[in-house]
């Protein structure tokens, strides 16, 4: 197979100054895509700072490619359209934006202010809303463009102690989900990518100091992610997601440690009974639930059309001419 490439493709990689975003970034460029760098560099103590954002750049212009840096934060609607601008400014188009750029801290519920709540949804929901609203007219316009929002496995699937940055990964994700019904005609896709990858968010999430000091779990846990668990390998599925041969939208994949596989959401076949009691619910709770035949839908005109089908089966008149058959 030809190396699938990207050039004359002009991408935005968020949170591309260190971890996963950093090797998108990398990876864009060596395929020869021009991409904006943009990080507004937090460091470990909470500042932020223009480095890792500039050096990613080095290392790009380095090897022989093409790259601006962009220091401004997604999360507020100027940051957002900074960006974009930093895209239009240096290379005169935009046809590819991966919302990457990321925090996490770890805490229960009742410990999450609003303060902190809001912090958390607007570098993972908010920004990559406003990213992509300030990218899409210029895709619209040139009828072309890959969105792809990185959203989490543990968000996806649920854990204790981050209600705040699961919660704004499922957004992120569903976001991703509903825009795959705006580009009308346009060949615009959008997708999310669920990640693993040995990075700082990830020490920081997942190793306590404690573990990280023990030597004898050092060894047989952090090392064996260090080595196993690579941002490179992440890198060739959300380049894929934003190549021009991409044939999903809409969808949810993941990848970490060479894994890769789709997240689907799925009905199951339910039960059915006009004038529903309580008691009915609690005697049907296992038919209700059962996992055994699961459906998926491309869209919501296919579920409501399976739903109004039962229904029918079970008594209610068809509507319209749709089943008078
Ligand atoms: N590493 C994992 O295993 C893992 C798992 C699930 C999801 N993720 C997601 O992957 C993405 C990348 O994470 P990572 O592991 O590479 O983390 P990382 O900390 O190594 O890199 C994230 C980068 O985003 C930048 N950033 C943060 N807020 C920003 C803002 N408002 N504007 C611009 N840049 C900002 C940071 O400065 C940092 O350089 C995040 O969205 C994260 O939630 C990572």
């Amino acid at each position: 197979m030809s190396e699938m490439r990207f050039d004359g493709r002009v991408a935005i990689v968020t949170g591309a100054g260190r971890g996963l975003g950093r090797a998108h970034a990398l990876l864009l460029a060596a395929r020869g895509a021009k991409v904006v760098v943009n990080d507004i560099g937090i460091s470990d103590d909470g500042g932020s700072g223009a480095s890792p954002a500039d050096q990613v750049v080095r290392e790009i212009v380095a090897a022989g490619g093409e790259a601006v840096a962009s220091h401004d934060s997604v999360a507020t609607p100027e940051g957002a359209a900074a960006i974009v601008a930093t895209a239009l400014d240096a290379f005169g188009r935009v046809d590819i934006l991966i919302n990457n750029a990321g925090i996490c801290d770890w805490a229960p519920f009742l410990e999450l202010d609003y303060q902190h709540f809001q912090k958390m949804r607007q570098v993972h929901y908010d920004g990559p809303w406003l990213l992509t609203q300030a990218a899409w007219p210029h895709m619209l316009k040139q009828n072309y463009g890959r969105v792809l929002f990185i959203t989490s496995h543990v968000g996806l699937a649920g854990t204790p102690n981050a209600a705040h940055y699961g919660s704004a990964k499922w957004a992120c994700a569903g976001l991703a989900r509903m825009l795959s019904f705006e580009a009308g005609s346009a060949d615009i896709k959008s997708n999310a990518l669920g990640v693993l990858g040995y990075t700082r968010l990830l020490v920081d999430g997942f190793f306590s100091p404690e573990a990280v000091e023990d030597p004898s779990l050092a060894i047989q846990g952090e090392r064996w992610w260090e080595r196993n668990v690579r941002a490179d390998q992440v890198a060739p599925v959300a380049a894929w997601l934003v190549h021009e041969k991409c044939s999903l939208n809409g969808e949810i994949l993941d990848t970490g440690a060479g894994h890769t596989f789709r997240h689907v959401l799925a009905t199951t076949e339910g039960y059915t009974k006009l004038d529903l009691s309580i008691e009915d619910v609690e005697q049907h709770i296992g038919e209700i639930v059962d996992g055994s035949r699961l459906n998926t839908w491309n869209n919501v005109g296919e579920a409501l059309e399976d739903r109004l089908k039962k229904l029918h089966e079970a008594g209610v008149e068809p509507m319209g001419t749709i089943y008078a058959d």
